[in-house]
């Protein structure tokens, strides 16, 4: 075997064992999550917008596009953690397409911890920072509705 196929076999080899740590606490959604974020983007002159830090001091950004009040897009983008990345990717995935109102009732942590299969205690507060920025996100939308050249002077 030459040097480089080592190199890439030990790599290979020691992501699987650290996935299978990762499955001890994790279910397979977070992990599949995880590994390939769904909706991790930025969205350009967005219709909503929020930026909200959490207690652990990591943030989230969340972005949407509405049309007829309508979320017709929903990105994220984090600092997080793992299970922070699937959150963002499950609340992005609950809003696209559906009513704003419709969204805002769903919105909210357990919803996503149910979409998740469960998150980890120590890992809940990621559900509440991802609902929570959704939420902000859909109230910045509400506000700009009415008044689409305040959007320029979104802080
Ligand atoms: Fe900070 Fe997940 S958001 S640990």
């Amino acid at each position: 075997m030459k040097k480089n196929e080592n190199a890439d076999e030990f790599a290979r080899k020691l992501q699987e064992q650290i996935i299978d740590q990762y499955r001890k606490y994790y279910s397979d959604k977070v992990i599949e999550l995880w590994e390939n974020p769904k909706y991790m983007d930025k969205i350009s002159e967005p219709d909503g917008y929020s930026k909200v830090k959490g207690t652990c001091g990591d943030s989230m950004e969340i972005f949407l596009k509405a049309k007829n009040d309508i979320i017709t897009e929903a990105t994220f983008l984090t600092d997080g953690c793992g299970a922070t990345i699937a959150c963002g990717s499950t609340v992005a995935e609950i809003a696209r397409g559906k009513p704003f109102t419709k969204v805002l009732g769903l919105v909210n942590a357990n919803e996503i911890i149910k979409r998740l299969d469960g998150l980890p205690k120590e890992h809940l507060h990621c559900a509440d920072l991802a609902s929570e920025a959704m939420r902000r996100a859909l109230a910045d939308y509400l506000y700009h509705r009415n008044s689409p050249w305040k959007k320029h002077y979104r802080k």
